[in-house]
């Protein structure tokens, strides 16, 4: 009986280191078929002193430090740096190591990763391991380049198409611009968005994607037009809709945009807010491109797209900008756009020929809004001197949407060459009243009821007294003498142009 307890006993004993001895944790662990966002491909751990430390590879960010890394049994937490959401700066994740592998879980932003991973052998380290680019230049400052005297005119492929763009589709938008009668009302670019790009040549050159075959032949076609053709990067490794960014080949891409042909650049910031979460990293980065646009010696408008983060308004233009986006993404719904259009847009400053707010690109013709809707997103935009960058499928503007983007009056408001943004002037139970001056001593007054009945509303005293005609834009009509109190439906806007006395265009459509 004790032989037999003795003999259980040493067995245990031989056993148990075996059993016990944990795989060990650390070394280099990669993850294959990793989802698009953030993309962890990597995850070392190293010991350090009684503990150990590590971090995650991701595609959008490279490296994340492993704050606090725990290591109890089988399973490492640790905190990672969390993006745009204040309430969790970082996020609590996970690994656990099981004898085939690892399992990591954890949160960024608005995605929850979980992701099987194994040891990865040396070359695949390698592969996966992250390229920093070179220091960015410190802060220059561009001089006016001529460019965009008046605010941007166009199209742009995001709103309807987002990702569904291909050379076919942008070759049609050119074609509906001139057929339509667009291109010579004033809207001249033509402009890709996200998802356009492939991958790098072994020389770092980005290329296209399948669906964009030759980009300097697509430049010729919508040139041919009498058009410009624009595109879209960003200065992070990976564009907003993941696709290959321009980080480490800034000056780079500047390059091959110039020699496709490229007209103007939205840069928009996306992945690049993780290297560059501060105004003085910001600002640098947008000068490097726009210096390197300013390189290549070809007139490139240039687009900031940073939200309006860091008072962009301020230093826009002398990092080259032309126009900088204020606000997050327009949807085609009235709310999301009358709070850009009423509140955020606003607060900006420093509108004037060659730099514009822009309050993203317009949704007219989409469909998610009623026409007085939409004429109140119109002429939101162009009393504030707001670029003006369709956003719909070119070959299906509806008639009540032609005559809103079409309407010589309303853009002519817009592309004034006093390049006033126009401000809220008045107040009151829901009726705004805005004011933008014009060159020559016009002036525009639009009248916006934000409530949801129709309402009559004042014509400003003091405007008639000015002695010249009153133009209903959106009528297309002079007011007679006697029409004091104009009827502004719900959602909806009156626009007028008080043209000085003398003038004597009969249309009110000073360009
Ligand atoms: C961001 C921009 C949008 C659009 C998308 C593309 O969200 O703000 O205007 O360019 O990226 O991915």
């Amino acid at each position: 009986m004790i032989r037999r307890a003795w003999a259980a006993l040493c067995l245990l004993l031989f056993a148990l280191p075996a059993a016990a001895a944990p795989p060990a944790r650390t070394g280099s662990w990669v993850f294959d078929g990793a989802p698009s966002y953030p993309g962890v491909t990597m995850m070392r751990v190293e010991r350090a002193g009684a503990g150990v430390r590590g971090e995650i590879t991701t595609r959008w960010y490279g490296p994340i430090a492993m704050q606090n890394p725990r290591l109890r049994g089988d399973t490492l937490t640790f905190d990672a740096r969390n993006l745009n959401d204040n309430a969790h700066p970082t996020r609590r994740w996970t690994a656990r190591f099981t004898p085939r592998g690892v399992r990591l879980t954890g949160d960024m932003w608005y995605a929850h990763v979980v992701q099987d991973g194994r040891r990865g052998a040396p070359a695949e380290v390698a592969a996966r391991t992250f390229r920093p680019a070179p220091p960015l230049p410190a802060l220059g400052s561009l001089p006016d380049d001529g460019l965009a005297r008046t605010p941007p005119m166009g199209w742009s492929s995001w709103n309807r198409f987002a990702e569904k763009i291909d050379d076919a589709t942008v070759r049609a938008m050119a074609d509906a611009m001139v057929s339509s009668g667009l291109r010579d009302a004033g809207y001249v670019y033509v402009n890709i968005d996200d998802g356009w790009q492939g991958t790098r040549g072994p020389d770092g050159e980005l290329r296209p994607n399948a669906k964009f075959p030759d980009m300097k032949a697509l430049a010729d076609y919508v040139h041919a037009r009498g058009l410009k053709l624009g595109i879209y990067s960003s200065p992070g490794p990976k564009t907003c809709a993941g696709y290959e960014g321009s980080y480490g080949h800034v000056e780079q891409d500047a390059r091959t945009f110039a020699r496709w042909g490229v007209d103007f650049l939205k840069y928009d910031l996306c992945s690049g807010e993780w290297f560059y979460a501060d105004a003085d990293s910001v600002k640098r980065t947008y000068y490097q491109m726009g210096a390197a646009l300013r390189a290549t010696g070809r007139p490139i408008v240039y687009s900031l797209c940073q939200y309006g983060r860091f008072d962009v308004a301020d230093w826009g233009r002398s990092v080259g900008g032309h126009l900088w986006r204020t606000t997050g993404d327009i949807t085609d719904d009235y709310k999301t756009m009358s709070d850009i259009g009423f509140v955020r847009n606003p607060q900006f400053p420093h509108a004037g020929p060659g730099g514009w707010n822009d309050p993203d690109m317009l949704e007219v013709g989409n469909g998610g809004m009623s026409a007085d809707e939409y004429r109140t997103h119109f002429t939101l935009w162009a009393i504030q001197a707001a670029p003006l960058l369709m956003g719909h499928d070119l070959r299906l503007t509806g008639a009540s949407d032609a005559a809103i983007l079409e309407n010589g009056g309303a853009i002519a408001i817009d592309q004034d060459s006093l390049g006033v943004q126009g401000r809220r002037e008045a107040s009151i139970d829901g009726i705004e009243t805005w004011r933008k001056p014009l060159a020559g001593g016009d002036v525009a007054i639009a009248i916006f009821n934000r409530t949801t009945a129709d309402r009559d509303a004042d014509v400003p005293p003091g405007l008639a007294a000015q002695g010249g005609r009153i133009i209903d834009v959106w009528r297309g009509r002079a007011l007679a003498a006697d029409e004091t109190r104009l009827r502004v439906p719900a959602h909806g806007t009156v626009l007028l142009r008080v043209v000085a006395p003398g003038t004597t265009d009969q249309e009110g459509t000073k360009r």
